[in-house]
């Protein structure tokens, strides 16, 4: 090739990549087979090791290789990176208090228009400035102390690429980007899991995998953690750009190619606020990264000059928070506790912390391997976490701060000289698997109690008022040994139970009698066949739609349920082969337990099968009732949009997912349609 020629194919070649890149790992939406994306790196790195005069610092080639560095230069910030005020009121009040702050600053009397904000994500992870020189990125560095952070321009480029090495267009001649870099969960279990494997130290929580991987020396170590990014601000711009508000800056950011979360908004006044924040905290756990709040901002440039600062923090942004997911504690002790399976647990119990919104004072901490993997010991001051409805757990041990009188490492046979702490069973530890099991099957009270708690729990048959306390006196007073039990019982004998009166007694028959009428899948799951979840079991009733055609099946038949693996298969077989189980059903439904089947028509022949829905933003039905008049029809209800999706449902606020399926091209439906869709079956 002469040497133009080689010029304009390397360029060429750097502009598809970057097209590449910007559609994998910030669209997430790729466009060409990976190894198709290969070659043309490869090509890319061939001609450059030919032509070395050709290397640009921003060539998608500099993203690998670099040297171990022995410190990180300290970078002085051309603009300070302040913080913002949090709002130290988690509930409404927060966002309250900011706007009146706001309208009194710039002197707005009551009768005045609501003040413009625009909303977005507080990211939990650490502020970057990325400073780009004519399009193209010279230098990256952390806050530091607001005034002087560390240059991690290396590490940057290596492990996050979502940043952007340069960007086309019209550019002002210098623009520092300024936002949050953080892990993702998936990429954070990832990480851990690999490490696990490979009998290497894990990390704690996303964020501290984000900041220990951007400070890592060796660009190398770096690179295998894999970071993610989004703007929300500026720093220095020198040049003729001139935004008039933060939502300009945010947009022109994303057209240049930067990440830019989608769940912002502009809002009026400060009870459009509170729902803002309200309304982000119902979602908090369905994001795949963690946020500790919501950032409010005045939008307009002119406003936001007007208010200014007060010691180092804007007057025109406040963070409101949401209540912290994770504590610090000790733990007093470790107590074992008994599954409806046997499988026992151990369970930390804790000095009380207030912990993702209520007080906790048990956390699990799964079993025996993962307990002596974080060496986890009665004494220890341990990191817990409680993210939604999630059981609280431990995630680690703060090294640091361990006593001197600090436990033994923890064995859970010698902890209980080999036998179950409530039924006195042999315990055995199951064949290459982690947990250790109670033997005693039902005769074990504590397995008993789970069976029951499970069978009438919300997602099973649903008994209102048989919970933990009652569910005891039961079992400990021999009123109940199996799930039909529960049939048998009359208003005397409930009646003269512990904390119960007649008018209780009464509620409690008539959640029992109601219960009698359930759905098929409710059934299943009620039955609580190991390995055999919620999920599992909607897709074993709408492959069977009879109760008969499940016990009747064989593992090869149940295999060929979406989702069900020879385990799971095993597991089913194994249950129905229990004389004692299938004696419960028949009881269950001698008693008048009437699971509804389907009539006679597998899955195949309802209506909506084989049909994905995903359901999004705000509807006007509850979403689960949405998700069940779908699921009786055959549909399936996803969490997240792909090319498999059939249909996205999308009602007021939708987000992302909406954006993903115009993307896409998946059918979209706006409640209206979708009612109609029902109607018409
Ligand atoms: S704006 C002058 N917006 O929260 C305003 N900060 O003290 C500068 N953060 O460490 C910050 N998400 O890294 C802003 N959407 C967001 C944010 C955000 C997370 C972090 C930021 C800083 C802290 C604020």
């Amino acid at each position: 090739m002469a040497n133009q020629e080689i010029t304009r194919r390397v360029h060429k070649l750097r502009e598809e990549i970057r097209f590449n890149d910007h559609r994998y790992y910030v669209m997430d939406a790729p466009v060409i087979p990976d190894a198709e994306y290969d070659k043309l790196f490869r090509e890319l790195q061939a001609l450059e090791a030919q032509h070395p005069d050709l290397v640009t610092p921003d060539s998608p080639t500099q993203r690998v290789g670099g040297k171990v560095l022995d410190g990180f230069a300290p970078v002085r910030h051309a603009v300070a990176m302040l913080s913002i005020r949090t709002e130290t009121d988690i509930s409404d009040g927060g966002a309250i208090a900011f706007d009146a702050r706001v309208r009194k600053e710039l002197g707005l009397k009551d009768s005045d228009a609501p003040v413009e904000y625009a909303c977005e994500l507080k990211f939990d992870g650490l502020a970057i400035n990325l400073r780009y020189e004519r399009g193209v990125l010279v230098q990256a560095a952390t806050r530091g102390d607001g005034e002087t952070g560390e240059d991690v321009t290396q590490n940057v480029r290596h492990a996050i690429h979502q940043i952007p090495l340069s960007f086309e267009e019209s550019y002002p001649s210098v623009v520092e980007v300024r936002g949050e870099v953080y892990m993702t969960r998936p990429d954070f279990e990832c990480y851990n899991e690999r490490q696990r494997e490979h009998g290497l130290p894990t990390l704690v929580n996303p964020r501290n995998g984000a900041a220990g991987s951007i400070r890592q020396l060796d660009p190398a170590l770096a690179a295998r953690r894999p970071l993610s990014f989004f703007a929300y601000g500026l720093g220095e711009v020198q040049g003729d750009w001139k935004p008039e508000t933060h939502k300009e800056i945010l947009d022109q950011l994303d057209a240049w190619g930067f990440p830019v979360n989608g769940e912002r908004r502009l809002k009026y006044g400060a009870q459009e606020l509170v729902e803002f924040h309200r309304r982000i905290a119902a979602k908090r756990d369905s994001l795949p990264f963690d946020i500790d709040g919501v950032v409010y901002k005045v939008n307009s440039l002119a406003l936001q000059a007007q208010l200014g600062f007060v010691s180092r923090e804007p007057r025109w942004a406040v963070a409101h928070k949401f209540p912290a997911e994770e504590q610090i504690t000790v733990v007093r002790d470790i107590d074992i506790q008994v599954g409806r399976t046997g499988k026992l647990t151990p369970v930390a119990k804790l000095e009380p912390v207030f912990v993702g919104g209520t007080t906790v004072s048990n956390a699990t901490l799964h079993n025996e391997d993962e307990t002596r993997r974080k060496d986890v010991r009665i004494g220890d001051t341990v990191i817990v976490r409680r993210a939604g409805d999630v059981i609280p757990e431990v995630v680690g041990v703060v090294l640091e701060k361990r006593p001197a009188e600090v436990g033994a490492p923890f064995d859970l046979f010698k902890l209980l000289h080999g036998h179950c702490p409530v039924c006195g069973s042999a315990i055995v530890r199951e064949e290459g698997g982690a947990n250790w099991r109670c033997t005693g099957g039902l005769f074990c009270p504590a397995q008993r109690r789970q069976v029951l708690l499970h069978f009438a729990g919300r997602r099973a048959l649903d008994i209102e008022g048989l919970g933990d306390k009652l569910v005891e006196q039961l079992v400990d007073q021999q009123l109940v040994h199996t799930p039909a039990d529960i049939y048998k019982l009359d208003l005397a004998t409930l009646a003269n139970l512990d904390r119960m009166g007649e008018k209780s007694a009464q509620n409690l028959l008539a959640a029992i009698a109601h219960s009698r009428q359930t759905t098929l899948a409710r059934f299943i799951y009620a039955l609580g066949i190991r390995n055999v979840g919620e999920a599992t079991a909607k897709d074993l009733a709408r492959h069977f739609g009879k109760l008969k055609n499940l016990l009747r099946a064989d593992e090869g038949q149940l295999q060929q349920v979406a989702d069900v693996g020879p385990v799971v298969a095993q597991s089913i077989v194994a249950f129905f082969a229990e004389q004692h189980n299938v004696d419960v059903i028949q009881a269950l439904l001698d008693s008048g337990v009437a699971p509804r089947e389907s009539e006679g028509e597998p899955e195949q022949y309802l209506p909506l099968a084989g049909k994905t829905f995903v359901l999004t933003g705000t509807l006007g039905i509850a979403r689960e009732e949405a998700k069940e008049k779908l699921e009786v029809l055959g549909a399936k209800v996803a969490g997240s949009v792909s090319k498999k999706t059939n249909y996205v449902v999308a009602g007021a606020e939708a987000g992302s997912k909406l954006d993903k399926a115009r993307e896409l091209g998946v059918a979209v439906l706006d409640e209206q349609q979708f009612l109609a869709l029902l109607e018409s079956i």
